[in-house]
């Protein structure tokens, strides 16, 4: 479906988010909150993930049971904040490959710039899961979708914690086949591009950078 984004509105998602917005939370903190709400997230991520049944031994009897291809999912991280997510969706998918995607934000022109780009080498046959926790002018978010895309992976899905609308604008305007999965979406974007109320700068806040 174009153009969908998916609201994790659960309870525990909802409180930790809060957590994290607080200023006054500390580093380690953060990066816990972070860690434990990338794994809700990732579980709805995998909600509509295909199955294979496998013959296994209970200890009572023989049985035909599913399983979670993991091998054919990777998990693509827009360092350097993605990393904090990616700690928690490793957890629940530790059999996930992983990618990394080096991108700043040019301070002038606000547009992406890439520096680093490692993926598996087989991407036609998986499926790819996009890291970054703030979906912001959705520049970098654009340039690192396009870039996955020229990889042909058989589908790719973007995952954050906190969005705005013009973000969603920017990425589903370039690239409305990718879903967006988030745990809120904030009322808009402010002078310096930071998302409102937001949590301020996840990369600062996940290493204790500022
Ligand atoms: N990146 C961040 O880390 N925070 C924002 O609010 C926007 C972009």
């Amino acid at each position: 479906m174009a153009g969908q984004v998916i609201v994790i509105g659960h309870p525990l998602v909802q409180h930790k988010l809060t957590l994290m917005r607080n200023k006054d939370t500390s580093t380690s903190t953060f990066r816990n909150l972070l860690r434990e709400i990338s794994m809700l997230l990732g579980y709805e991520v995998c909600r509509d993930f295909p199955t294979t049944m496998i013959p296994i031994e209970t200890p009572v009897a023989p049985t035909m049971a599913p399983v979670l291809d993991g091998k054919k999912i990777v998990l693509v991280s827009i360092l350097r904040a993605g990393s904090g997510i990616l700690d928690g969706m490793l957890e629940i998918l530790p059999s996930a490959r992983v990618g990394h995607i080096g991108l700043y934000r040019d301070p002038k022109t606000l547009q992406a710039v890439e520096y680093f780009f490692k993926v598996p080498e087989s991407m036609g046959d998986r499926d790819a899961i996009l890291l970054d926790p703030m979906l912001a002018t959705g520049n970098s978010a654009v340039a690192a979708v396009t870039r996955l895309k020229a990889t042909k992976p058989r589908s790719i899905k973007f995952v954050c914690l906190l969005t705005c609308p013009e973000g969603i604008k920017v990425l589903h305007a370039a690239h409305p086949d990718v879903p967006i999965y988030t745990a809120a979406i904030d009322e808009r974007l402010n002078a310096k591009s930071y998302i409102v109320p937001g949590l301020g700068d996840a990369g600062d806040r996940l290493f204790g950078t500022k």
